[in-house]
């Protein structure tokens, strides 16, 4: 199958998919410029940071970000200006600069990972393809500020499960599949099941197939004619569209891991994707604003604790503010990540 006409099937397997599984408003918005970006990026620099859409989901791999309206810009420029060249003040505290932070956010990794008992960051690199717009290299090792922050994700769940190595995982909302790159580099023998919205879950694969090598992936070309889960590869990486969730219901895993991707959807939609990992999963890993999402479009938002009703067959075993490597989670007021273990 062609990679337009790989694209084309999941959108129309989505499409045909029960209300249930349609995006909510909040990601609804982002499905047409999503899919038009999709049709025409280029593998060359899709991290690049020149299709900003794509860094909604996790390809937010580049430095500077442009803030506000163009007034507002122009203001703040004037702003920066007449205290550095006028002023002739630092705009950073501390003398800081980018090498600076990026050091800071690696020893972060390093000490979190020690403390955590993880394997360590200076094991594994970022992938390289698709020219990140925010890469470097430390100790000889390639390195981006959201990779390492998805680390910190990995170091806070294994603090608490401890892992193996031979775990299988679930992901809904696997975005840009920056935290089943680090799980998988780091532990090769795990199985992992990603789950997502179409476009998201084809570039997620593409971009996984670019890290790991396409021989570690089942493709979602195959993954979302199944109608059951007995040909899941022991130590692979399979694709599904999330209107598939309910092939989960009779299904047991280790883990299921949601990061930033609840929080932005209905109360209704998130409680239907918990009933079906209740009873299989052994633990849930969620990340999300301590008290919903802050913008008009989540109708109503989800707090924290709301979870703790949902998974009543789970007890909470960790849960801390969650931080990037470099900063902690502010937006929205800030997030919480926690892990719960089944009663
Ligand atoms: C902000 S991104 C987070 C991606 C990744 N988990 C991370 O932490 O970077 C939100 C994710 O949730 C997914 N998502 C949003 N609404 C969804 C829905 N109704 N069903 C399934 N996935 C959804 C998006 O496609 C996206 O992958």
């Amino acid at each position: 199958m062609s990679e337009r006409a790989h694209l084309d099937k999941l959108v129309e397997k989505y499409e045909s998919a029960p209300a249930e599984f349609q995006a909510t408003s909040y990601w609804n918005a982002y499905k047409k410029p999503i899919l038009e970006t999709l049709r025409n990026v280029n593998l060359k620099d899709f991290r690049s940071g020149k299709h900003p859409i794509l860094g909604t989901f996790g390809f937010n791999e580049y430095v500077f970000k442009k803030v506000g309206s163009w007034p507002l810009r122009f203001r703040l420029s004037l702003h920066a200006l007449r205290q550095f060249i006028v002023r002739d003040v630092s705009l950073i505290p501390y003398s800081l600069d980018i090498d600076d932070t990026r050091e800071m956010a690696y020893r972060h990794c390093d000490i979190y990972g020690k403390y955590t008992g993880s394997r360590s960051i200076a094991d594994i690199g970022v992938c390289t393809e698709g020219s990140p717009g925010d890469l470097f290299y430390f100790n000889g090792k390639p390195y981006s500020i959201p990779f390492l922050s998805y680390y910190i994700r990995y170091c806070f769940v294994n603090k608490v499960m401890n892992f193996r190595g031979d775990e299988i995982i679930v992901e809904l909302g696997s975005g840009s599949g920056h935290q089943v790159e680090i799980l998988k580099k780091l532990y090769p023998g795990m199985t992992i099941l990603c789950f997502d919205l179409p476009s998201q879950l084809y570039i997620c694969e593409t971009y996984l197939g670019l890290a790991l090598g396409k021989d570690a992936l089942v493709s979602s070309e195959k993954c979302i004619e199944w109608t059951d889960l007995s040909k899941i590869e022991k130590g692979k990486v399979h694709f599904f569209g999330n209107w598939q969730m309910p092939l989960l219901s009779s299904y047991s895993f280790d883990l299921f891991w949601n990061a930033a991707s609840f929080g932005e959807m209905e109360p209704a939609v998130v409680r239907n994707y918990l009933s079906y990992i209740k009873n299989g999963a052994g633990n849930v890993y969620l990340l999300q604003a301590e008290h919903g999402k802050e913008t008009h479009r989540v109708h109503t938002p989800i707090a924290f604790g709301d979870y703790s009703k949902w998974l009543d067959n789970f007890n909470i075993i960790a849960q801390e503010k969650a931080y990037k490597a470099h900063m902690r989670l502010k937006e929205s007021g800030g997030y919480l990540h926690a892990v719960w273990k089944k009663k």
